[in-house]
């Protein structure tokens, strides 16, 4: 009788950039999240050019839905911009306050985290760097660079998303590329 063990070899497939197996995957292009970017209107002329980029995608292992048990996931940021600001995930916060741990495996980008009260603090992530968001924290990732941005997560199972407050609101800073470097700046639509 096959066992029922939630144990089990999880591998990395570095080649298509999933984790075998992997419960849940998703895509997110940009007709997906427009409204996430700053920049609507830059958005909207490469979508009516025929561009849909795919801007992410991710996958998840998931051994049990019962709490106490970890979520682990692979997340790809492609390359590119929307107007100024970089290609990124639309962010949430965990609708159960709950910690997460980042480990950028490949290329470089900024993890953003927020607030609900609109703090805000970032920090840059390479390859081999970890980060811990620390619970409440709304939490964004941006692909500043010229590859690919690729990191593994891990938070507890049952912690849920929130998307909509940072739809609403938007976050509070923005990372845009000025004169070819990426710079943080403040969101001048933040509704917070
Ligand atoms: O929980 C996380 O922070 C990540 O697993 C993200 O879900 C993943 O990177 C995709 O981002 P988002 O959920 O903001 O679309
Ligand atoms: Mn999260």
């Amino acid at each position: 009788m096959a066992s029922e063990i939630p144990f089990q070899r999880i591998r990395l497939n570095l080649r298509k950039y999933i984790l075998e197996p992997a419960k849940r995957r998703r895509e997110v292009k940009l007709s997906d999240m427009k409204e996430f970017f700053s920049d609507l209107e830059a958005a909207e002329r490469m979508l009516s050019s025929g561009k849909d980029p795919v801007i992410y995608q991710y996958c998840e292992y998931e051994a049990s839905e019962e709490p106490d048990n970890l979520i682990l996931g692979l997340t790809v940021i492609y390359p590119g911009k929307v107007g100024k600001e970089y290609f990124m995930t639309r962010g949430h916060f965990h609708e159960k306050d709950s910690g997460e741990i980042y480990y950028c495996i490949y290329g470089s980008g900024i993890i953003l985290i927020q607030s609900k009260d609109g703090q805000t603090a970032y920090m840059e992530l390479k390859q081999g760097d970890l980060c811990y968001v620390p619970p409440g924290w709304g939490h964004r990732t941006i692909n500043t660079g010229r590859k690919r941005f690729v990191f593994l997560f891990v938070y507890p199972s049952g912690s849920g998303h929130d998307y909509g407050i940072i739809k609403e609101k938007g976050f509070a800073k923005l990372v845009i590329e000025e004169k070819g470097k990426w710079k943080v700046v403040d969101n001048p639509r933040y509704l917070g």
